[in-house]
Formats: C-alpha cells, sequence, structure tokens
C-alpha cells in the first residue's frame, strides 16, 4: 500500500525530472532490451537500437502515462483502464515483463537523480511501480 507519505515523494520525485520525460523513458527502455533480451520481441517493427527515434518516442510515452498516473495515484485502476486493455488483450505482454521494466525505470531514475534517489524514495517509486503494474496485469484474470 502507498502511504500518504509514499504519494509525496512519488510527486517530488517527478517534480524533478524538469523535461529529462523521453531520456528517462528511452534509458529505462534501452536498459530492458539490453538487460532482459526477451522482451525485444513484443517490439520486432521498432528500432530498438539505443537512442532511436522509436525507443525516445516510446520512452516519452510511457513516462506520460506514469505522469497521468501519478496525477491519480487514489485512482488508478480507472487511469488506467485502457492501457490495461491494450497490454492484456491487444499487446498480451506476459505480465513478468513489468517488473523488468519497472526494475529499468528505477536504475535510470537512480543514476540521474543521484543522491535524491534515497531509500525511501527507491521504495515509493518500487510500490508505485507495483501498483502500475498490477493495474496493468488485472484485465488477464
Ligand atoms: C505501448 C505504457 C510496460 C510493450 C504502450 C503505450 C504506453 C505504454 C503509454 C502507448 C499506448 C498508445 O500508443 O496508445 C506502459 C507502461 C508500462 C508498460 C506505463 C509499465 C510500467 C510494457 C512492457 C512491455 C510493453 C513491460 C513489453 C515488454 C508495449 C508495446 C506497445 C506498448 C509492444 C506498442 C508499441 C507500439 O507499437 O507503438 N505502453 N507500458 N509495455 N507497450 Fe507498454
Amino acid at each position: 500500500m502507498l502511504t500518504a507519505e509514499d504519494k509525496k515523494l512519488i510527486q517530488q520525485i517527478w517534480g524533478k525530472l524538469g523535461g529529462a520525460e523521453e531520456e528517462i523513458g528511452a534509458e529505462a527502455l534501452t536498459r530492458m532490451f539490453c538487460s532482459y533480451p526477451p522482451t525485444k520481441t513484443y517490439f520486432p517493427h521498432f528500432d530498438l537500437s539505443p537512442g532511436s527515434d522509436q525507443i525516445r518516442g516510446h520512452g516519452k510515452k510511457v513516462v506520460a502515462a506514469l505522469s497521468t498516473a501519478i496525477k491519480n495515484i487514489d485512482n488508478l485502476s480507472q487511469a488506467l483502464s485502457e492501457l490495461s486493455n491494450l497490454h492484456a488483450y491487444n499487446l498480451r505482454v506476459d505480465p513478468v515483463n513489468f517488473k523488468f521494466l519497472s526494475q529499468c525505470l528505477q536504475v535510470a531514475l537512480a543514476t540521474r537523480l543521484g543522491k535524491d534517489y534515497s531509500p525511501e524514495v527507491h521504495s515509493a517509486v518500487d510500490k508505485f511501480m507495483s501498483a502500475v503494474a498490477s493495474v496493468l496485469a488485472e484485465k488477464y484474470r
């Protein structure tokens, strides 16, 4: 469960990204494709070389979706309902992959934010990404 303090930390840290959303998203995706190569099979139509236009464009979309989720943090199911349909019914992404992306996003955030990515922030982001992942996976049941 996200506590009120967790929510505050997530909002604060997101506020510190200041225009670097596309870069963070692209780095998270690049790390995911590199560390967990089977994730590449979902993107056969993408140019997956690091920093490609498609990776950047997609990174921006993913981070924008997370920003929407943060704005609707008390109502994630509704806020992410369409994305949940897309990932479950259209894309059929195996839910195990959500953990991989979450992990890679955290490394991207940590390398950018340095000391600001404190253990408390780490824990809050981890809980938030788990909550997002369970919403994205809830239609599979
Ligand atoms: C598309 C978000 C995890 C595979 C998308 C889109 C968003 C998004 C916003 C674009 C939707 C649109 O264009 O309307 C997220 C979020 C995730 C997540 C917030 C987890 C935190 C994953 C994972 C995979 C994946 C783990 C597979 C390893 C895809 C694919 C597309 C897509 C294949 C379609 C790409 C395209 O053809 O443009 N996702 N996603 N997603 N996602 Fe995810």
